[in-house]
């Protein structure tokens, strides 16, 4: 049509007009982290991605267009501070996406193990966040994502240790941080996975049999993928939320609503 930019020519335009976004995730080699870092990168933010575990972030890095690989422990204050310098962006988005699970049950777990799941689950939540809402508040704008789990709603799981209780932790925590960092032009929401066939949940999905009796168990009659849970953090993310805050998000496929679904009425 006359008058119109060539397709090519309108998509470069559209991407200098559009102001390149920068987003934090932790977890970012994991499953789901990683996706999220993905699909980020597909909407035109520059990600900085965090993780312990070296040889995983380079070679990630390596795939995800506008990244920055940076190696760092959420647990830990100090190597977030760094993280962030080398960052050297303020943020404009961060999932707290870092977590563990330490398998066993609550009289087999040691205080080592549910220290350790603590610190990774919440504490580092905690920490990331404080860190990056300080650099936030200079722009008086900012969204955060923390990634639960339906664990830490009302499903508790036999033999998961502390990791429940973390998770729970993690929706009081969002709700309280969307509370202080409000009135700071910072959105705060969670998301709740269900089951979903990636990262830490990837090997129970290896078993047929427990494959075939968790997707029987999920309403919409599939397992979840990273993807689905990465699409409603970058809905999360984005302008198109703008009124959501100090919600908790259940992305599960409608598994939570199943407690009853067997019970007979005859
Ligand atoms: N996969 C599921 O079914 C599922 C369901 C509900 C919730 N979740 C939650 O989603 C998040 C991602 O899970 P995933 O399945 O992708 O697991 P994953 O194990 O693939 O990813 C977790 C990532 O966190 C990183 N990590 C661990 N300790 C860290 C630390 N101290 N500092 C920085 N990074 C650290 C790991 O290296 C790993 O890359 C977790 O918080 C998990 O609890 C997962």
């Amino acid at each position: 049509m006359a008058g119109e930019f060539p397709l090519i020519q309108k998509e470069s335009i559209r991407k200098k007009l559009t102001k390149v976004k920068k987003l934090i995730v932790t977890g970012a080699t994991g499953g789901i982290g990683s996706e999220i870092a993905r699909l980020a990168s597909a909407n035109d933010y520059k990600v900085g991605l965090i993780d312990t575990d070296e040889e995983k972030l380079t070679s990630l890095s390596k795939q995800i267009n506008n990244s920055v690989p940076l190696l760092a422990d959420v647990t830990s204050e100090e190597s977030i501070k760094t993280a962030l310098n080398n960052f050297s962006e303020i943020p404009d988005a961060l999932v707290n996406c870092a977590g563990i699970v330490r398998y066993g049950s609550l009289l087999e777990q040691n205080p080592e193990d549910f220290t350790k799941v603590f610190e990774v689950n919440l504490l580092g939540c905690f920490i990331v966040s404080c860190a990056v809402v300080k650099l936030m508040v200079k722009n008086n704008s900012g969204t955060i994502v923390n990634v639960s789990s339906i664990s830490g709603g009302k499903h508790p799981a036999i033999g998961t240790g502390a990791y429940a209780a973390t998770k729970a932790g993690i929706v009081m925590l969002s709700e309280q941080m969307s509370l202080e960092w409000g009135k700071d032009g910072i959105r705060v929401n969670a998301i709740s996975p269900g089951f979903i066939n990636t990262g830490m949940s990837a090997p129970h999905y290896k078993d047929n049999q427990e494959r075939k009796k968790r997707e029987s168990m999920v309403p919409i009659g599939r397992l979840g993928k990273a993807e689905d849970i990465a699409k409603v953090a970058l809905f999360l993310l984005s302008e198109d939320s703008s009124y959501i805050h100090g919600e908790n998000i259940l992305v599960d496929g409608g598994v939570m609503n199943t407690v009853l679904s067997n019970i007979s009425r005859n």
